[in-house]
């Protein structure tokens, strides 16, 4: 099986059914936001993921299709206020809302693009549809918990890596994990199934989030996004966390800044980056996504054999060397 090819296919039909849903809106003031940071690009991994979780466990993708764009909408809604609050400028390669408009603008996309995300997961007929809502409904309070968390972080000094991995399991891991969850669902999978589903969305979500952490730092122009946006924020992240458990002396001192917020600018990036490096830390995170991801490819082990199953778990690999 052509696996790159097949998952161009499955994004495929995803555009396309956003497009036909979404291209029509007034006011423009509302919805060319919308349309302009939807059709930007993305991965659209988690309606993927939620389209093939459905079909592993013996389901129809194609009744799945409105719960796959759900999770879409809304992931993009996170991203929108995400960017607010991380005072980004760029994603998926262009100006942010808030930048291009402004930030009423930005706030208004960002709620109306929740609302049309409901709308489209209301539309599923499927018979276990109340505790469909309520993985996405959970999805929803949780990633709102782990921004906080993100937030509460940013200016606290006691942190260990057990803070940051629970961040990051409700920030970006519960989405993706209910991505599948929602997909095994709509296939009426048994408990069992679910709970390897849902291991496998966890752990690859932890990776996913690490790896972003990582590419924060040493990504290439076709990131999309402005390299170090983390060390600016003095985000705690994982290579943050783990390089100032090491550094001494004078990179100590540098890092004491990142952590502290102390007038830290993006040309202190490089530095900083050379610093992760001399330390160990690139490596370090590195292997810790591999190590998730290989936990969330053995969480689906005990499932069926079928090309969904292997295009899971390709992705999952696959996704450890990303660069954008
Ligand atoms: C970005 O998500 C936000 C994180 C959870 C790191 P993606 O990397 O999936 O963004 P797009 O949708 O492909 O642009
Ligand atoms: C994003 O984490 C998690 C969300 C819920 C959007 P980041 O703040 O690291 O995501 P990017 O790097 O801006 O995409
Ligand atoms: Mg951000
Ligand atoms: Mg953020
Ligand atoms: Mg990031």
């Amino acid at each position: 099986m052509d696996f790159e090819q097949s998952y161009s296919e499955y994004k495929r039909v995803i555009d396309e059914h956003l497009k036909r849903a979404l291209l029509d809106g007034e006011p423009d003031l509302l919805y060319e936001p919308v349309r302009y940071i939807l059709f930007a690009g993305g991965k659209r991994l988690r309606p993927v993921l939620l389209l093939l979780a459905c079909e592993l466990l013996g389901g129809n993708p194609f009744t799945a299709l409105n719960a796959a764009i759900a999770v879409e909408i809304f992931h993009n809604f996170t991203l929108v206020h995400d960017d607010i609050m991380d005072k980004a400028d760029m994603r998926r390669g262009i100006e942010t809302i808030h930048k291009k408009w402004d930030l009423n603008t930005a706030i208004l996309s960002g709620d109306v693009m929740f609302a049309i995300a409901y709308r489209f997961l209301t539309k599923l007929e499927v018979k276990r549809f109340n505790e469909i809502v309520d993985a996405f409904t959970k999805a929803a309070i949780e990633v709102c918990e782990g921004q906080a968390l993100d937030l509460k972080l940013e200016t606290s000094f006691d942190v260990g890596i057990d803070d940051y991995i629970e961040m990051i399991s409700k920030k970006t891991a519960s989405l993706i994990k209910h991505s599948v969850k929602i997909g095994a669902l709509i296939a009426d999978a048994d408990e069992g199934e679910i709970q390897a589903i849902e291991s496998y969305g966890l752990n690859l979500g932890l990776a996913f989030q690490l790896q972003d952490d990582l590419l924060d730092v040493v990504a290439g122009e076709d990131f999309g996004k402005s390299i170090g946006g983390d060390i600016v924020n003095g985000k705690r992240t994982f290579l943050l966390l783990r390089a100032l458990q090491r550094a001494e002396g004078k990179e100590r001192e540098i890092l004491l800044r990142v952590f502290n917020r102390d007038g830290v600018d993006s040309s202190l990036v490089p530095l900083v980056r050379d610093i992760y490096y001399y330390y160990g830390v690139i490596d370090e995170t590195q292997e810790m996504v591999k190590l998730y991801t290989d936990i969330a490819i053995n969480s689906i082990r005990v499932l069926p054999e079928n090309n969904a199953k292997d295009m899971l778990i390709w992705l999952a690999n696959k996704l450890c060397e990303r660069k954008i």
